[in-house]
């Protein structure tokens, strides 16, 4: 395999399957252009036709209820056709049959594909046997990447915060199996965070040679005292080979974010998840939903982003499609 270039030979965004490797330009375009999408709650959403006439097929082989909801919006807002599927793309399924698939669908018009897949390298495969004027993007990718859920996280952030540079980011719990950690991990050392700390039991710990520049962090209350922004993390029950954590309430007393824990963050600290939450387990429900909670301002960031990411992709559409 060749190495993963994500953008075109003009230089061009074109796909978006990891954060790894971006340099802060491109990614600070993405959130300057997904700004312009952000509304209120109580008003009408951003739209526009910049995806008239285009389609978006996004492919999920995982659950996701806010993920896929957010792609689908952001590309009907924008005026694209969707095709959603549930269909099995990876080498559970044999590797002519994802190709065979993607041939099918692309020979319908597509023009984007959104992908979400357990089994890592999917997205590149798709990727690297596309025609010139599709793209891939990822909706998740095993435990490796999300990267949309990097750029939201990294929104909301500066939206609450200004710059990140001051900033103490403290990631805590199930960083091992998280694509939501290693995504954020690679937007914010790129952007450069003041200090980024992973906070977690030695079972849901990556390998250090992973994220070599975050302080690691072995009680929540060391881990989030004097932060601006604390990430939980959801448990990711389906990625674990055996149960490597205690029982959910042995779990929820060492590890839950409780308002008491939360007072050991500076006092203007906000609180995020990239949801599904399990309450009671890694977050209390009166911290979820109380003030400093900014999780469901990401679900609002997420459209935006996917939006912006979406027009960035597609913008040089006309030019890249070979003429006929
Ligand atoms: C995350 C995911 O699926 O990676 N959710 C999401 O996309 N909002 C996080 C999770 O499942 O824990």
């Amino acid at each position: 395999m060749s190495p993963l270039n994500q953008f075109d030979p003009e230089g061009h965004l074109r796909h978006l399957i990891t954060l790894e490797g971006l340099s802060p330009d491109p990614i600070l375009a993405l959130l300057d252009r997904a700004q312009h999408h952000v509304r209120p709650i109580h008003q009408a959403p951003s739209t526009g036709k910049s995806l008239a006439g285009l389609t978006v097929a996004n492919i999920f082989t995982e659950p996701s209820t806010r993920t896929r909801a957010s792609f689908e919006l952001a590309a009907r807002r924008l005026g694209a056709d969707v095709l959603n599927l549930e269909i099995m793309l990876s080498s559970r399924a044999k590797g002519e049959t994802v190709l065979d698939t993607i041939h099918t669908l692309q020979a319908m018009s597509t023009d984007v594909f959104v992908i979400r897949d357990a089994e890592p390298g999917v997205c590149r495969l798709v990727a690297d046997h596309v025609a010139a004027h599709v793209s891939v993007l990822s909706a998740g990718e095993a435990h490796l990447s999300h990267p949309t859920q990097g750029l939201l996280d990294a929104l909301t952030i500066r939206q609450k915060k200004g710059s990140f540079h001051q900033l103490t980011l403290a990631i805590v719990g199930d960083i091992r199996h998280s694509r939501v950690a290693r995504s954020a991990y690679q937007i914010f050392s790129t952007l450069g965070v003041g200090e980024l700390r992973i906070v977690a039991p030695d079972a849901l710990m990556p390998e250090a040679h992973e994220m070599p520049i975050a302080r690691r962090f072995d009680s929540i209350e060391a881990g989030i005292a004097q932060a601006d922004v604390v990430m939980m993390l959801r448990i990711q029950k389906e990625r674990m080979v055996q149960a490597a954590i205690p029982e959910a309430d042995d779990y929820f007393n060492r590890w839950g974010l409780t308002a008491k824990r939360l007072a050991l963050a500076k006092k203007d600290a906000i609180v995020m998840h990239p949801g599904p939450m399990n309450r009671e387990v890694e977050i209390a429900s009166d911290v979820a939903d109380g003030p400093q909670s900014v999780i469901r301002q990401q679900v609002t960031n997420g459209v935006a982003v996917r939006m912006a990411l979406l027009e960035t992709v597609m913008h040089h559409r006309a030019r890249r499609q070979t003429p006929t």
